[in-house]
């Protein structure tokens, strides 16, 4: 399948700029080769054709849009994680792709329940092989990638606590924050709130899906029931002028995924995307690709994309990625540094 949004000159402005991600989804960012290999030599009952195995793990043009095709790619997914080996291998293609594609910082989350659970690994074990080996590739490409462990909605606070305990331990492994996703309408985030007090306070920063599926008052809960420090999506905070004024008021950064909203029937139409409101209204706001392969595209195509379909201007794309360096869960001194560097490199 060719990607959703391509450049139309050879000579790619937005690929030239340092880009930082501060939401991408590991299991969003599989290459559909690497599936074909796995599904090979795992013998999985999956089409072994491109085309058909893309249908069924990307979203084409002509399906809906709407949450449930959206969420349907991830089940699909699961069924590839079959060894150490594969997870390794598909967290260092995503921090490759990342640095071919000239983004300089990014924060990956991963949903270390989602890549144990055919195996039943252990989730220690998982979180392991994913750290280590993006560390490894972050190394080799001379980039910055900091670890987001991120639990879903659906599932138990028992198995979130878990998962969060482990994340703590493994700071040293450059895991830097707590973030939860999954759906928005029928799990509230309201039990998993002691969890992400408790990461806080054990040095994890947090980041919560909300104001996507759901409206501003999921993003309010965000804020204030579970203090989180950044919003995923948040789209929807522009219902309430209340939500957008609570979270102007804590600096709570949004981490906008435009294409990701029009796909999963958030946003009808792309070119009415709110990010530019979102921007006029004084909130903090960042670029984002969430999945970039079930998506078809990568964070510099979304430039592109917010470039001429979203009316923002150079000005304001470098903006949205100083933002982005500025909202990094990392210390003060390697925000610092990271800051220069962007600068430098935007100027
Ligand atoms: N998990 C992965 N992508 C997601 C999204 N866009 N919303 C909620 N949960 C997700
Ligand atoms: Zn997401």
């Amino acid at each position: 399948m060719e990607p959703s949004y391509a450049p139309t000159s050879s000579l790619n402005i937005f690929l030239v700029l340092p880009k930082a991600e501060l939401h991408r989804h590991l299991e969003g960012s599989l290459r559909i080769e690497t599936m074909l290999d796995i599904a090979r030599e795992h013998g999985l009952t999956v089409p072994v054709s491109i085309l058909r195995l893309a249908g069924l793990v990307q979203i084409g043009d002509d399906e809906p849009y709407n949450f449930t095709n959206f969420l349907e790619k991830f089940k699909t997914l699961r069924l590839f994680y079959r060894s150490s080996e594969v997870i390794e291998r598909v967290t260092r293609e995503a921090v490759e792709d990342a640095a071919r594609d000239n983004v300089r910082y990014m924060e990956l989350r991963f949903t270390p329940v989602a890549l144990s659970r055919v195996e039943n690994f252990p989730l220690q074990d998982v979180m392991s092989w994913v750290c280590d080996s993006a560390n490894k590739t972050a190394k080799k490409f001379g980039i910055d990638v900091k670890l987001i462990a991120s639990v879903n909605r659906h599932e138990s606070p028992e198995m979130a606590e878990q998962v969060a305990q482990l994340a703590v331990d493994m700071k040293d492994k450059g895991i830097v924050g707590l973030d939860i996703a999954g759906n928005e309408n029928d799990f509230p985030a309201k039990p998993f709130a002691p969890i992400f007090r408790e990461a806080k306070e054990a040095g994890l920063k947090t980041t919560v899906h909300a104001g996507e599926w759901g409206g501003a008052e999921n993003v309010r809960e965000a804020i204030e029931i579970l203090g989180a420090d950044r919003i995923g999506h948040g789209v929807r905070v522009l219902e309430d002028e209340n939500v957008v004024a609570l979270a102007k008021e804590r600096g709570t950064v949004f981490e906008v995924c435009p294409t990701s909203n029009h796909q999963s029937g958030v946003v009808p139409e792309l070119e009415k995307h709110p990010l530019a409101k979102m921007i006029e209204s004084g909130l903090i706001t960042t670029i984002n690709t969430d999945d970039p392969s079930i998506s078809r595209i990568s964070l510099t195509s979304e430039f592109q994309m917010a470039s001429e379909k979203l009316g923002l201007s150079m000005l304001a794309l470098k903006k949205q990625t100083l933002n982005a360096v500025n909202a990094a869960f990392v210390s003060e001194e390697e925000r610092e540094r990271l800051v220069k560097e962007f600068k430098k490199g935007l100027e």
